[in-house]
C-alpha cells in the first residue's frame, strides 16, 4: 500500500459552507476535516448542518446523515456502530474517541471532527494504519505453546482468566497511540500504548508458553521504554482501559526477571 501523507507545508484552510437543510427546525453544525489526495488542494474544514429531527444522536449518525443527504464524497471508516470494531475512531471536539459512541449532546457548539492526529491520512477522516497494524503483528498476538495440544481446549482457572481483564477488551481503535506524544515523535520505533497493552495481554495469559521470548522482543530502548507516563492514553481510551498501567506492568516484569 502506498503511504499517503499530508502535502508538505500544507495549511488547513476554511472550506465550503454547505446549506442548512430546508425546513429543518433543529439543526446542528459540524465542522469536518476534508482532504483528497487526488485534487492537489490543501486540506480544508467544511461546515455542514444536520437536521436533528431526522438524524440519530451520535456524531457517527450525523456524519452518515451528511454523507447520505448532503455530500456523498465525505469519506470515513465505520462498521459496527456500537463501539466494538474500533474503526470509527477519530478526533472529535479535541479528543480521540469513537464517533459511534460519542453523543452530539456531549459537545458544546459546533462539532469539530478531524482524523486521528499525527497519522498519514488516506482521505478525509481515514488514517493510514498500515504501520500501526505492522507493529501489532510484531508482538505476535496469538497463543504460543510448546506442550502438545490438548484434546479439547486449553484450560484456564477463573483466577488466571481475571488477569486478562482490562486488557482483552481493547478494540485496537488506536485512539490511545495517536494521543501519545511519545508515539507522535517516535512512532516508527516506539510501539505505543495500544500495541504494548496487547503485548501485555499475551504476556499475562497463563496458557501462553512464550513469555520469555515476548519480553525479549520488547527489551529495547525504543520499543518499550519511550513511555513517559504522560497518561493521555488512559484519558482518551473509549473503552476505559489503562495502557499506561499495562506498560508499567511490563517494565516491572523486565526488572523482576533480572533479579
Ligand atoms: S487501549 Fe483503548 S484506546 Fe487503545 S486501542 Fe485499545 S481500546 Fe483503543
Ligand atoms: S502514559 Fe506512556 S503510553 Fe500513555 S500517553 Fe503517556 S507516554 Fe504514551
Ligand atoms: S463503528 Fe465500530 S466502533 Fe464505531
Amino acid at each position: 500500500m502506498v503511504q499517503l501523507t499530508l502535502p508538505k507545508n500544507s495549511q488547513i484552510t476554511e472550506g465550503k459552507v454547505w446549506p442548512k437543510p430546508e425546513g429543518a427546525k433543529r439543526v446542528r453544525e459540524l465542522r469536518i476535516y476534508r482532504w483528497n489526495p487526488d485534487d492537489g488542494q490543501n486540506p480544508r474544514v467544511d461546515t455542514y448542518y444536520v437536521d436533528l429531527d431526522d438524524c440519530g444522536p451520535m456524531v457517527l449518525d450525523a456524519i452518515l446523515w451528511i454523507k447520505n443527504n448532503v455530500d456523498p464524497t465525505l469519506t470515513l471508516r465505520r462498521s459496527c456502530r456500537e463501539g466494538v470494531c474500533g474503526s470509527c475512531a477519530m478526533n472529535i471536539d479535541g479528543m480521540n474517541t469513537l464517533a459511534c459512541t460519542k453523543g452530539m449532546d456531549e459537545v458544546d457548539g459546533a462539532v469539530k471532527v478531524y482524523p486521528l492526529p499525527h497519522m498519514p491520512v488516506v482521505k478525509d477522516l481515514v488514517p493510514d494504519l498500515t504501520e500501526f497494524y505492522a507493529q501489532h503483528r510484531s508482538i505476535e498476538p496469538w497463543l504460543q505453546t510448546t506442550t502438545p495440544q490438548p484434546e479439547k481446549e486449553w484450560r484456564q482457572s477463573h483466577e488466571d482468566r481475571e488477569k486478562l481483564d482490562g486488557l482483552y477488551e481493547c478494540i485496537l481503535c488506536a485512539c490511545c497511540s495517536t494521543s501519545c506524544p511519545s508515539y507522535w515523535w517516535n512512532g516508527d520505533r516506539y510501539l505505543g500504548p495500544a500495541v504494548l497493552l496487547q503485548a501485555q495481554r499475551w504476556i499475562v495469559d497463563s496458557r501462553d508458553e512464550a513469555t520469555g521470548e515476548r519480553l525479549d522482543n520488547l527489551e529495547d530502548p525504543f520499543r518499550l521504554y519511550r513511555c513517559h507516563t504522560i497518561m493521555n492514553c488512559a484519558q482518551t481510551c473509549p473503552k476505559h482501559l489503562n495502557p499506561a498501567k499495562a506498560i508499567a506492568d511490563i517494565k516491572k516484569k523486565m526488572v523482576e526477571r533480572r533479579m
